[in-house]
């Protein structure tokens, strides 16, 4: 089996207290790395047909000094639970609609809670003092970090209304308050910055900003400065009146309208003031990288992609088909000046995505790595099959690479006694496609060497993003 194995089904949960290892963990590793990412694209009668919109499963790695466990579970989210009890899906994702009438549509179209299914299949953090599970839809869903057993969908004490978010918000150093954006579809849409204070139990929103968009784009991430947030608005956007009347799911409303700039929007976090909003050329990306200021000036580290043909690109049919991706990012540094100009420049020719940073270090600051999985340059249509780090500064490049394996994010991890940006270790799962399993991987992210794999007795399909947290299983 090839690559393709990512995209199977895991439909089993498991429990394991030590996963066989090759190698010695760092005996100071101890904590919990929680994965996600879809377990199933299959729905009853009805199937994903994106790899975003697969059923969310939660995956731990617990590293306890001596060994590393293992478990996975379902997250029972509405979407999940309607799809078990009714054999099909009854909210919408991404890429995908149930079917449904034009006047039950609409009337969910008012009613975030009807419409979406807080299937959150995209990452974990830690908010107000919860696990929880994300999405690109407002509500996250909490877990428990012991047995993964979903507790529920948390529910805002706020109104703050809208409909997409961010499923990479920032921890605000200052405060340990979450920061994240969310953006409200209507006649006056409007794209707002919120707080959510770091307090266990508050489940509070605070506005902090509000920039309004006539036609909102798709934002998954954004960039955070010491003092300011800056938002990359792409030329991909919806007109929410049509996309209310289209019947088509977000992504099949999603325009790309090269004509328009990029705008990158720069907000004080203290005071909400848009400091400024400065123009580009049209782009596309997922990730921010890191952001950082300077002199005045503010720089803004990105993934970059000419269109929007990476959303295209993974939908299931062309991804079991074998269909790589079409295009390969580019790492970006956006300078924006004072007076309102900007321009980039290339950091490296290495084609990577889900980049990774020493985020407690360096999130907001200069910095000099960034870990991601790579591309071949020659053969970007392939599926990534390597992990890279990248130093910004000089471009100079490490590869992991194995025949046959596809690895996952890699979550770097300082080590407790760190001199340097890179003391610690990477994680990652990797796809072993020949031996139809998984592993995770232990990479030292100075040198870039393998010190370690601790060996899953199955596959673990492709999934997005994951948190590692010290302080669980401890
Ligand atoms: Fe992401």
């Amino acid at each position: 089996m090839d690559h393709r194995m990512g995209f199977s089904p895991l439909e089993g949960e498991f429990e394991f207290d030590a996963l066989p290892i090759e190698g010695e963990v760092p005996p100071w590793l101890r904590g919990t790395l929680f994965r996600n990412g879809p377990g199933t694209w299959e729905a009853g009668k009805d199937r994903m047909r994106h790899w975003f919109d697969g059923l969310a499963m939660l995956h731990r790695f617990g590293f306890h000094g001596d060994g590393v466990s293992y478990a996975n579970r379902y997250l029972h989210s509405p979407q999940y639970r309607h799809v078990q009890r009714e054999g099909a899906i009854g909210y919408s994702e991404f890429a995908t609609d149930p079917c449904r009438s034009i006047f039950k549509r609409l009337a969910s179209a008012f009613s975030p809670e009807q419409s979406f299914g807080s299937n959150a299949s995209v990452t974990v953090h830690k908010l107000a003092g919860r696990f929880v599970a994300l999405t690109e839809t407002p509500l996250p869903v909490e877990f428990d970090p012991e047995t993964l057993e979903t507790v529920g969908v948390v529910e805002y004490e706020d109104d703050v209304e809208g409909i997409g978010t961010s499923p990479h918000p920032h921890t605000d150093p200052e405060s340990g308050d979450a920061l994240n954006t969310i953006t409200h579809f209507s006649r006056t849409s409007e794209y707002k910055v919120f707080r959510l204070p770091a307090g266990a139990g508050t489940a509070r929103r605070e506005v902090v900003a509000r920039i309004l968009a006539r036609e909102p784009a798709y934002m998954h991430s954004f960039g955070q400065t010491e003092r300011h947030v800056v938002l990359a608005e792409y030329p991909l956007v919806v007109n929410p009146l049509k996309m209310l009347l289209t019947g088509r799911p977000y992504a099949e409303n999603l325009e790309w309208k090269p004509e328009r700039p990029t705008r990158f929007h720069v907000v004080d976090k203290e005071s909400g003031k848009l400091i400024g909003s400065h123009e580009a050329e049209a782009f596309f990306a997922f990730h921010h990288v890191n952001a950082f200021e300077r002199d005045g000036e503010i720089f803004v580290d990105l993934l970059t992609y000419p269109d929007d043909a990476a959303i295209r690109d993974h939908y299931m049919d062309a991804l079991r088909s074998g269909k790589g991706p079409t295009a390969a990012a580019e790492l970006r540094r956006y300078r924006l000046q004072p007076n309102g100009s900007t321009s980039y420049e290339t950091l490296t020719g290495e084609p990577f995505e889900l980049p990774r940073i020493n985020y407690e270090a360096r999130n907001g600051h200069d910095y000099s790595y960034v870990y991601g999985i790579g591309q071949d340059r020659e053969n970007p249509e392939r599926w990534p099959d390597r992990l890279v780090k990248v130093n910004v500064r000089d471009g100079s490049t490490w590869v992991w690479r194995e025949e046959g394996c596809y690895p996952g994010e890699p979550v770097f991890v300082p080590a407790p006694d760190g001199r340097s940006e890179d003391s610690g270790v990477v994680l990652s799962v990797v796809l072993d496609a020949a031996a139809g399993t998984s592993l995770l991987l232990i990479l030292d992210a100075g040198s870039f060497a393998e010190v370690a794999r601790a060996q899953v007795p199955h596959h673990i399909p492709f999934g997005f993003h994951g948190q590692y947290f010290g302080e669980v299983g401890d």
